[in-house]
């Protein structure tokens, strides 16, 4: 993970940053809206099905999907494939985890290892059938970057790898949690049923509210001054986000859950690694909110969620709806 984009400084940073390119650039995402407007129609139908016949997991059978099959469409994955990534990722995350146990991290060495061998398999093959996929697109920018072809192959690699990891589960965790805090706040969603179009806010309200991403790591490369306190060079300080979006001086009664309150947030984090993927996510949470609002059923929560155990990646591991 060391050699994963967050972790790097400029100039290593810049270039590998600018070897993305615009990654969702209006064109980009204009062409991968209809497909997830289908993928978002079909597992809420599916979804709907399953909760005619009962109680039923909307995290298990909408969020969980829902991202890896807009990624894997994006990147060119087999669709068999999208399981095991699915459930690779879910271990890997352990690596990035304030306390991990022992049996957590060799879990995620486990899942590493696996993601590194398919990832060398897919770029090999992507080497043998080029395509206008993004892995190809990247191979092809680093062979003109890196004239050693392991070196620009192992960047791709590392591209690739980072971001199945970081689109996945905080996607998902949008996904379910912009659900749950609806259905808890029955006005809030009666008012966004009547006025779609503060969808938008409503999906940055949930990022504020209960961020993906609870913890951002980094290291102090000269002494620093943040507020009264001195960090020292080298020293490491854990950004916390869940706090910082609960601060009471910054977001006024933030424990009320208020879509209205259009407060920028750090779910994205700041500055030079602020998230590639944002506008991917914000389509996704989007088109399925307003999908699922304009639909005529009536689901309620029928329990608390699930949630796995982790403080930095939240992860919900079931979110069970019923019919009201
Ligand atoms: C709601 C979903 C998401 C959340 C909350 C999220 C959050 C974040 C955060 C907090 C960072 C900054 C990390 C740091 O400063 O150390 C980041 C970086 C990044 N994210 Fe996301 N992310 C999401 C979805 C995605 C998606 C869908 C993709 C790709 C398709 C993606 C790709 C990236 C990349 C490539 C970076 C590294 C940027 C850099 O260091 O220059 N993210 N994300």
């Amino acid at each position: 993970m060391a050699a994963s984009l967050p972790m790097l400084n400029p100039p290593l940073h810049t270039r590998e940053r600018r070897s993305l390119g615009g990654l969702f650039p209006h064109n980009s995402l204009a062409v991968l809206r209809p497909f997830v407007e289908r993928a978002v129609d079909r597992l809420l139908t599916e979804f709907t099905d399953q909760l005619r016949h009962g109680p039923a997991d909307f995290h298990t059978l909408v969020s969980e999907e829902l991202p890896i099959i807009t990624i894997g469409e994006w990147m060119g994955i087999p669709a068999a494939d999208y399981g095991l990534l699915r459930d690779l990722t879910h271990d890997q995350v352990f690596a990035q985890e304030l306390f991990p146990t022992p049996s957590q991290l060799a879990l995620s060495d486990n899942a590493t290892r696996q993601l590194r061998d398919y990832f060398s398999e897919l770029i090999r093959a992507r080497r043998r059938t080029p395509g206008s996929d993004p892995i190809s697109v990247w191979l092809r920018t680093w062979d003109e970057l890196e004239p050693d072809r392991r070196r620009a192959d192992e960047a791709v690699h590392a591209l690739a790898l980072f971001m199945i990891l970081a689109a996945l589960e905080t996607t998902s965790h949008v996904l379910s949690t912009s659900v749950r805090l609806l259905l808890q706040y029955p006005e809030q969603l009666e008012s966004l049923r009547r006025n779609p179009e503060l969808v938008p806010d409503a999906v940055d309200e949930v990022l504020r509210y209960d961020a993906p991403i609870h913890m951002i790591s980094r290291v102090a490369s000269t002494d620093t001054r943040l507020g009264d306190t001195v960090v020292p060079a080298g020293q490491m300080v854990q950004l916390m986000v869940g706090a910082a979006h609960h601060d009471p001086e910054r977001y006024p009664d933030p424990e009320r859950f208020s879509p209205g309150r259009g407060a920028s947030h750090l779910a994205f984090g700041a500055g030079i690694h602020y998230c590639a993927g944002n506008a991917l996510a914000r389509l996704e949470a989007v088109t399925l909110l307003t999908s699922l609002l304009s639909r005529s059923i009536r689901p309620r929560l029928s329990g608390p969620a699930r949630w796995a155990p982790r403080v930095a990646f939240r992860r919900i591991s079931s979110l069970q709806l019923t019919l009201a």
